[in-house]
């Protein structure tokens, strides 16, 4: 038997609706935070990602699902979406619009990495960009952003750790100390790291070797190395999230795994995942939109990973609301191509009517209205079609009331029950 490809899943009908709800809830928290989606293509050239996210970081060493296609070109599908969106925004010229220009997406990113819990090769990502801003307060923004998408889902318990890796002048002083560190230390190094030592030495701080993990965490900070400036712009970062009421921790050890970082970074942890339990990383990244041909442009956003949001609400138990339900059940007594018509009329008005394509036993028909959990049904008899009348039963209390055999009444009737009950 075929299966899907090792790392990626698929996503059935009985789970699809908590990602929907997942969706729905950062894209309307979007809106108040007032990001516009934008689509990119799932695969871009090659260049973008090695000259965006890095060519010494992990992701585009190992990770990527890189081809040539029929053309020869070189392609890869993306690994993340950050190099996409700012392609897209020189591209099309959105810098020109007045600052800040603020986007969002949700797709599918594919990295090759050791499939695990909350790891995948294909997993999803629900993430916001914003460009155009170096203050502070832009900083603070993206991060309550994220936050704020957290509890509007019900998720407690997630801790947000934030810190400064300082811009392209501190970092030459820190790189100084950290290849000094390294060096001194560099026996134990994987083969990678020595390579990343000559390159860049602070993506040695994060290999995913326990030997380099171990060496990384005796290496000097970066917060002892950041300059007046980036320090002020991290104080005033603190403040900002404090004035929003979203609570942090400072941490010396996050540098993010992508190169473009500068200056802020954070990260939304779980403890209740398991060892990926990072559900939301971001930052600034003030010389990415350079780094692919722009003009100099200061940007900051986040990712966020669907899968891992999912297992957090699994963990702690945060409620999803239920699947959604057929309207109606239409069962049929002979009248089956009445019953029919009156469908096709009911679905035409956005009611989720269902019926027995088999066109069955009475019993067998209201076997099936009570399994998938129709609100209420209706038998359309011989009777029923004489007088234009029929009893509408609600299958939760059972109570029936007889009104007109027509779409309107019908549609007016289950919508007038639902609006008095609360639901929509
Ligand atoms: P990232 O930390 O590589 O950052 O990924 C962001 C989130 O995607 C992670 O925190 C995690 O929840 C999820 N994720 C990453 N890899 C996997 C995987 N293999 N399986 C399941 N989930 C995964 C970025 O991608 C940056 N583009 C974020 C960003 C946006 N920075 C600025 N703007």
């Amino acid at each position: 038997m075929i299966k899907a490809p090792r790392g990626t899943a698929d996503i059935l009908p009985s789970e699809i609706y908590k990602w929907d709800y997942v969706e729905k809830v950062a894209k309307d928290t979007a809106k108040c935070f007032g990001f516009s989606e934008i689509k990119t293509p799932v695969f871009e050239q090659t260049d973008l990602f090695q000259r965006g996210v890095g060519d010494t970081t992990d992701v585009v060493q190992k990770e990527m699902y890189t081809f040539s296609d029929k053309g020869d070109r070189s392609i890869t599908l993306r690994p993340e979406g950050t190099a996409s969106a700012a392609r897209a925004y020189l591209e099309h010229s959105l810098y020109a619009l007045p600052a800040p220009v603020k986007l969002f997406y949700d797709i599918a990113c594919y990295r090759y990495e050791k499939p695990q819990a909350g790891r995948m090769r294909e997993f999803h990502q629900f993430g916001a960009e914003m460009y155009g801003n170096a203050e502070a307060a832009a900083d603070a923004e993206i991060i309550a952003f994220a936050a704020a998408i957290f509890k509007n889902l019900g998720i407690t318990g997630l801790s947000l750790n934030i810190n400064s890796i300082g811009c392209k002048e501190c970092r030459k002083n820190y790189n100084d100390a950290l290849l000094k560190y390294l060096t001194d230390n560099s026996e134990n190094l994987c083969e990678t790291c020595h390579e990343r030592l000559k390159k860049n030495p602070m993506r040695v701080l994060d290999c995913k070797s326990p030997i380099c993990k171990g060496i990384a965490s005796g290496a000097p900070s970066i917060l002892d190395f950041i300059c007046d400036d980036c320090k002020a712009h991290f104080e005033e970062v603190q403040r900002r999230l404090r004035n929003m009421d979203v609570e942090f921790s400072i941490d010396p050890s996050i540098v993010r795994g992508l190169d473009y970082y500068t200056r802020t970074v954070f990260e939304f942890v779980s403890t209740t995942i398991g060892a990926q339990g990072t559900v939301c990383g971001g930052g600034r990244y003030d010389n990415l939109i350079e780094s692919i041909g722009g003009k100099p442009t200061p940007g900051i956003g986040f990712a966020m990973g669907l899968e891992r949001i999912l297992l957090v609400m699994e963990s702690i138990g945060v409620p999803f609301p239920e699947s959604p339900k057929p309207d109606i059940y239409i069962a049929a007594l002979g009248q089956f191509e009445f019953a029919e018509k009156l469908l096709s009329e009911l679905r035409a008005k956005g009611i989720w009517a269902e019926r027995d394509i088999s066109e069955r036993s009475l019993k067998v028909q209201m076997k099936n209205a009570d399994r998938c959990g129709a609100k209420f049904s209706v038998v359309i008899g011989d009777d029923e079609v004489k007088e234009a009348k029929a009893a509408i039963k609600n299958m939760q209390s059972g109570e029936a009331q007889k009104i007109d055999l027509n779409a309107e009444e019908i549609r007016s009737y289950i919508k007038k029950l639902e609006e008095s009950n609360g639901n929509d």
